[in-house]
């Protein structure tokens, strides 16, 4: 990760521990982002699904109307997104992008300037907000893999560097301060396909660019350099949006270890490749942000893509892969992107995106991403804790043969003597239940409900059950050009762009009731069915909301590969050290600490170790930790 630079006023406090110890570093202010207009998951519509590059002002201005008309905007779905295929060129006088006025009438200008302005004037003039597309490299994923498209950018190769290498101050003041948009999302196949000297590159006459992002091998991947040149993005989007109305959609497919950084630096980030109208290809990009929840929170979420709902799997012949899709994207606090032709959207589609209940549980305050309560290869159980506590729980049946799914009040962190209440988000129906309940799902299906019931917490949160509070400023994992036990750890997912295999980092990441790597939480014997799992040399940061007391067992996991260095656990209040404890040992008894954080706001719980880079990490355990009032 980039080392930030912080300001007088932001007093950085180093570890106080025994000299051969790392120190994360405890800041004492809340480092996610929260720049931007994403409080919440953004919603709208994106022309690539549904047109690929050939996109044109009829298609999206229809698109639009239908958002008005059918009432999708009155529930939230306000940006209009233009994807690849736009551009004509970039004008060498002054390297002011031109668009192609053949397929955006509007654009046109006397001179040939050309502006989106009255494009996104008419947009706004209907309450929507418009979003526009461009690459972090020179060219764009359209001049890699569509090249039979009407739609390229032509000219020479300098008029057909589109992207915004060598541009980002000039073309982010055009496309916000001048032509008036809202939302970017900044793709990145100019890093990773224009590799010089290959046939793409040489038959095409571009100009090639050394890969920053290789596709196939994450250790040749320069995940700082990706980091950096994003980060230079939305420094650039911040300054030329002084009201902060921007959204800055991150697009390197979960590669350059983003999964980890793209909360620093943008509103979203995504975790997979690009999803196909297919069951596998959504279950895909759907695992590829589920075990992520710790990384998402208000201003910055996961994004697993644009929907896919109304063709293939998803069409009007799947309703039950429709909602599930639809379900899950809720769940995890995903972007609600609609990619349909909505001139002609079926009643039975608009009833999916317009399931306003659904939309509620995407769209919570809290902006807590649901966790994993059950997994396993049949069916899971994804539990999302709302802004009021209440829950809302989803069961998932990712096969083709239906299942029973047995749903504990535990698993809600709900008391199992008292009655459940559930309320079934599609259908309306209620039933109440103590203790556990069967439910069988049909192939495919999710049923999801409102749950309401008597807290194990009457009087406090887990952690756990507020991942939106949480921050994960270093989560222990070393890069993988360091780290070679996390390299062999790489994520094992397949992909889906043809004779590439898709390289995602960030395995061993912080997780919420499980360890980085899935197992159960046991300290010295002692199970923890709520807490948080992460690697030594962490740095969790949680947003304080009014709790006076801090709670947790800790120490090192029984399930830690490394067992010979001790961890140190020190939680901070506001920059203040407030607990810490003695060095904690693989199979030392677990270790309670309590924390005074009254009236304070930014808690930071660090776990301390020796390991070096390139060591198997310590797995740590911050079991039962909780906030009282
Ligand atoms: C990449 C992105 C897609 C889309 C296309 C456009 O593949 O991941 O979402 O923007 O480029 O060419």
């Amino acid at each position: 990760m980039l080392k930030r630079v912080w300001g007088p006023a932001m007093t950085a406090l180093i570890l106080a521990t025994s000299p051969a110890m790392a120190a994360p570093v405890a800041h004492g202010i809340w480092l996610g982002n929260s720049d931007g207009a994403a409080k919440r998951p953004p919603m709208g519509w994106n022309s690539w699904n549904a047109f690929r590059t050939e996109v044109d002002e009829a298609k999206v201005m229809g698109a639009a109307q239908a958002m008005v008309d059918d009432g999708l905007a009155k529930l939230g779905y306000v940006y209009v997104n233009l994807d690849d295929g736009w551009w004509l060129r970039r004008r060498q006088s002054d390297g002011r992008m031109i668009i192609r006025t053949r397929i955006f009438p509007s654009a046109a200008t006397a001179d040939g300037t050309t502006s989106f302005k009255p494009f996104t004037q008419r947009l706004h003039a209907m309450g929507l907000k418009a979003g526009i597309y461009t690459d972090v490299g020179r060219n764009a994923c359209s001049q890699a893999y569509d090249l039979k498209s009407p739609n390229l950018p032509e000219g020479s190769t300098a008029e057909r560097q589109v992207g915004l290498d060598g541009h980002v101050k000039q073309d982010i003041d055009l496309y916000f301060k001048d032509w008036g948009f809202n939302y970017l999302k900044v793709d990145a196949c100019g890093l990773a396909d224009f590799v010089p000297g290959s046939k793409l590159v040489t038959e095409n006459g571009y100009a090639g660019l050394a890969p920053e992002i290789d596709r196939g091998a994450l250790n040749r991947t320069d995940n700082a350099k990706v980091e950096a040149r994003y980060a230079a993005v939305a420094t650039a989007l911040k300054a030329a949006n002084p009201d902060g109305d921007y959204v800055f959609s991150i697009c390197d497919w979960g590669m350059a270890n983003v999964r980890a950084w793209g909360k620093d630096v943008g509103s979203s980030w995504r975790t997979s490749s690009d999803i196909t109208p297919n069951w596998s290809s959504m279950l895909h990009n759907y695992d590829s942000a589920a075990k992520r929840a710790l990384y998402a929170g208000p201003g910055h979420w996961n994004d697993p893509d644009i929907l896919y709902i109304g063709a293939g799997d998803f069409d009007t012949a799947h309703l039950t892969e429709a909602r599930t899709h639809f379900t899950l994207w809720a769940m995890l606090s995903a972007p609600l992107l609609i990619s349909y032709d909505l001139r002609q959207a079926p009643p039975e589609l608009l009833a999916i995106w317009k399931n306003s209940d659904l939309i509620a549980v995407d769209q919570d305050p809290a902006g807590n991403q649901a966790i994993v309560a059950y997994d396993s290869d049949d069916a899971q159980i994804l539990v999302k804790t709302m802004a009021d506590h209440h829950k809302v729980v989803a069961l998932f049946n990712r096969g083709a043969a239906p299942v029973k799914v047995t749903l504990l009040a535990s698993q809600l962190k709900l008391r199992g003597d008292a009655s459940v209440h559930l309320t079934d988000l599609w259908s309306k129906a209620t039933q109440d239940f103590t203790g556990e309940t069967t439910i069988e799902l049909a192939p495919h299906e999710t049923r999801v409900f409102a749950a309401q019931g008597a807290r194990e917490l009457a009087n406090g949160v887990y952690l756990s059950e507020i991942p939106g509070s949480i921050n994960v400023a270093d989560d222990g994992v070393g890069t993988p050009e360091l780290d070679p036990q996390i390299h062999r750890m790489i994520d094992p997912w397949g992909g889906t762009r043809a004779s590439s295999r898709p390289q995602y980092a960030g395995w061993g990441g912080a997780q919420a009731d499980a360890t980085p790597y899935g197992e159960t939480l046991e300290i010295g014997g002692q199970a923890f069915e709520s807490g948080i799992g992460v690697l030594g040399n962490s740095l969790l940061q949680v947003k304080n909301d009014g709790y006076a007391t801090l709670r947790a067992t800790v120490g090192v996991d029984d399930s830690s590969g490394n067992r010979s260095h001790p961890v140190r656990f020190t939680i901070y209040a506001d920059g203040k050290p407030v607990a810490t404890t003695p060095d904690l040992k693989f199979g030392d008894k677990p270790f309670e600490l309590t924390a005074n954080i009254a009236g304070r706001h930014v808690v930071e719980l660090v776990a301390a170790t020796n390991t070096v880079a390139d060591e198997t990490p310590v797995v740590v355990t911050w079991g039962a930790a909780r906030l009282e009032k």
